[in-house]
């Protein structure tokens, strides 16, 4: 089939790459230049592990293409996808004029029928919107077609290629049919293609990044808790996740999450609710918690070094918002580093992909090291804010040489706390004894 795939960013650049390696013919379509003149030289614009090795090889089998050029990249596709970026405006609505933009363009220049679909997280009406705009100069029939993406960062190619489920919302048996075709590949496990009308659809992905980003909100105040009352919040996630209608995934209580999806899909969805006059406190909370919790362990540190960080270097290991992946947005790592400078201390930060993002935004108000070990050398405090692996079992014979005091504030429960002991660091973490 032949498809294109309009945005490159992250979701645009996986969905056409693995469509591609499906069979189909993709043509992926952005505006920026720069971008597109590396695509066609064959040199992938985003980093995530796997997606390196598809996109060559369909580069190479001649499936996969780039263009600036609208109408170029759209001749004969039968699926068009919007994978444009809808970053919040200054409510926290999500701003459409780029999904909306694009719809506009579209009308005038599609020569046969052809399935729309929003694969952009977007909210709940937008296909409607989509489909208006379209129509004004549309000279042939059309569908819109809701599809939104479960994909994770870092497992982006794992999670596409054999996805949980498939929602896609359309009431046009038309549209469902080549829908169908397009996703056949990557459903033949029984995994379901769920139909639905468009709303629910557009809702869907909103509900699901919001629960998830509830769940470990209610386990970071039950970690708050935990400290409280004398339990270990590790003990008590199994105990929880056992239940099968609770289930393991998403309970492991930290310094709040970050990215580019949760902190933005959970403002939207309270934006969405105030819009219809609803009050949806939990999704408050859930934004005020994680707020609160990013930053928790920074007044603890001012308490160890009796009140006064300043002068004290400070080594961080990970800036990424998780592993596997150089995306800062929202890292709870930068809002630790913006404190740590603000209370006069000086940082000391490595990460295995991230520093180059970081320095783009913070430049050399921080310092960076080569490796792990490099970043604890003279340094009085060791800070955890990734959970990448290769900070899962460091050489602490190492550390414990290197850092000026044993002590260590793990903002992701990386080690336990026998084992700190046995080593003689001091070691703070979330929700367990400290
Ligand atoms: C998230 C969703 O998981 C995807 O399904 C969705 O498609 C994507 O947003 C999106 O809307 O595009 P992502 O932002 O890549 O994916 O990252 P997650 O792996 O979901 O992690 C989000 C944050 O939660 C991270 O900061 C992570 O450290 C934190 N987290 C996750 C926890 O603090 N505890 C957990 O148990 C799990």
């Amino acid at each position: 089939m032949k498809i294109a795939v309009i945005g490159t960013g992250y979701v645009g650049l996986v969905t056409g790459t693995c469509f591609a390696e499906t069979g189909n013919n993709v043509t992926c379509v952005d505006i920026d230049e720069s971008k597109v003149k590396s695509l066609q030289a064959g040199k992938i614009t985003i980093y995530e592990p796997g997606l390196d090795v598809i996109f060559d090889r369909n580069i190479k089998q001649d499936r996969l293409h780039f263009t600036t050029d609208l109408a170029e990249g759209i001749k004969g596709a039968k699926v068009i996808f919007l994978a444009l970026p809808t970053p919040p405006g200054e409510d926290g609505s999500a701003d459409l004029k780029y999904v909306l933009g694009v719809a506009e363009d579209l009308g005038p220049i599609l020569e046969d029928y052809a399935v729309i679909v929003d694969k952009s997280t977007v909210p709940v009406g937008t296909a409607e919107k989509v489909r208006d705009r379209i129509a004004v100069n549309a000279k042939v029939e059309f569908d819109v077609v809701s599809n939104p993406e479960f994909l994770r960062e870092g497992v982006a190619v794992d999670d596409f290629m054999k996805p949980d489920r498939v929602v896609i919302g359309t009431t046009s048996s038309r549209a469902r049919k080549i829908m169908e075709t397009l996703y056949a590949p990557l459903v033949r496990q029984g995994n379901p293609i769920l139909f639905m009308d468009e709303r629910s659809a557009e809702l869907t992905k909103y509900a699901a990044n919001s629960f998830l980003a509830t769940k470990i909100t209610f386990m970071n105040e039950i970690a708050n808790m935990c400290e409280l009352l004398g339990a270990d919040v590790d003990a008590v996630r199994k105990g929880v996740g056992t239940d099968t209608r609770i289930g393991k995934r998403f309970l492991f209580a930290g310094i709040g999450y970050g990215g580019s999806c949760f902190p933005k899909d959970v403002q939207a969805l309270a934006k969405s609710a105030q819009q219809v006059d609803y009050d949806f406190s939990i999704l408050k909370s859930v934004m005020e918690v994680n707020e609160r919790q990013k930053t928790k362990l920074i007044p603890r540190m001012k308490e160890y070094f009796g009140g006064d960080l300043s002068g004290k270097t400070i080594a961080i290991w990970g800036l990424a918002f998780k592993p596997y992946t150089d995306d800062i947005r929202e890292a709870p790592a930068l809002y630790n580093i913006n404190q740590l400078l603000e209370a006069g201390a000086r940082v000391k930060a490595y990460d295995p992909e991230a520093m180059e993002n970081v320095k783009k935004v913070i430049g050399d108000k921080i310092e960076y090291s080569d490796d792990a070990y490099e970043a604890v050398k003279d340094a009085d405090a060791l800070f955890i804010a990734t959970e990448w692996p290769v900070f899962r079992t460091p050489d602490f014979d190492k550390v414990s040489e290197y850092l000026n005091n044993k002590v260590i504030f793990d903002g992701r429960n990386l080690y336990s706390l026998e084992e700190m002991k046995d080593l003689g660091f001091t070691y703070f973490s979330i929700g367990r004894e400290n």
